[in-house]
């Protein structure tokens, strides 16, 4: 699979890295996957070294410390790259986003998450001014485990509404194995509970879409 997985959204705390990771590990099974880390935290590279002391196969992560280096990976790229974007607008964020074969933007179903996705929505223009076709698929992310469809239709809307929006089918719920997965250096698929489901969902629908 020789694509670029973007996972972005300036909005902090909305799930990139959790997603990245549990993408990054269970995608390194099936294809040769590059990893960049732009998160602030290094999230990835953390959960990597969690890996790597528990004796699990390792992700290959490679470091990025420019706008520069990163386009000229992204024009190179021979793989499935994978690129967990920081929870911030910058130019090496922008970067990655207009290098995206597919562009996954989480965000969970609060009212807040829309001004989120309204502020996301302006750094897509500016990218669609060169890169007319991208497109964020909108995650559904930490949605409580009972939620219906009625409290995401104000999201579902909105991404019905703006044509720098399409939505993915699958939706990650609140899920406390999440934490705890990512906190072992695995996956939760790895974990073997019930947001593996979900998550091995979410994997084959980034598949078809590739
Ligand atoms: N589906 C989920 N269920 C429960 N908790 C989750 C879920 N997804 C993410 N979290 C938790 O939400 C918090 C923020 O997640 P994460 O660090 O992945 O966000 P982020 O978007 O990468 O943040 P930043 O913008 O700071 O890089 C973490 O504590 C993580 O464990
Ligand atoms: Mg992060």
């Amino acid at each position: 699979m020789n694509k670029i997985i973007v996972i972005a959204h300036q909005k902090g705390g909305v799930g990139k890295s959790t997603i990245a990771a549990n993408l990054a590990t269970e995608l390194s099974k099936k294809f040769q996957v590059d990893i960049i880390d732009l998160d602030l935290q290094k999230s990835l590279t953390y959960y990597n070294n969690l890996r790597s002391n528990s004796g699990l196969n390792p992700l290959n992560v490679i470091q990025v410390d420019s706008p520069t280096m990163l386009k000229a990976i992204i024009n190179n790229n021979q793989k499935l790259l994978l690129i967990d974007a920081g929870g911030y607008d910058s130019d090496i964020n922008r970067v990655a986003i207009s290098g995206a074969d597919i562009l996954i933007t989480p965000v969970s179903d609060s009212g807040i998450e829309l001004v989120g996705l309204l502020a996301f929505r302006t750094i897509l223009r500016d990218i669609r001014t060169f890169r007319p076709d991208i497109k964020a698929n909108v995650l559904l992310n930490k949605i409580h485990t009972r939620a219906g469809n009625a409290s995401l239709e104000e999201i579902y809307s909105f991404i019905n509404e703006n044509p720098e929006f399409s939505r993915l089918t699958s939706i990650l719920r609140d899920r406390i194995d999440y934490k705890r997965a990512f906190d072992c250096g695995k996956s939760v698929v790895e974990f073997n509970n019930k947001a593996a489901q979900e998550m091995k969902g979410l994997i084959d629908e980034v598949i078809k879409n590739g």
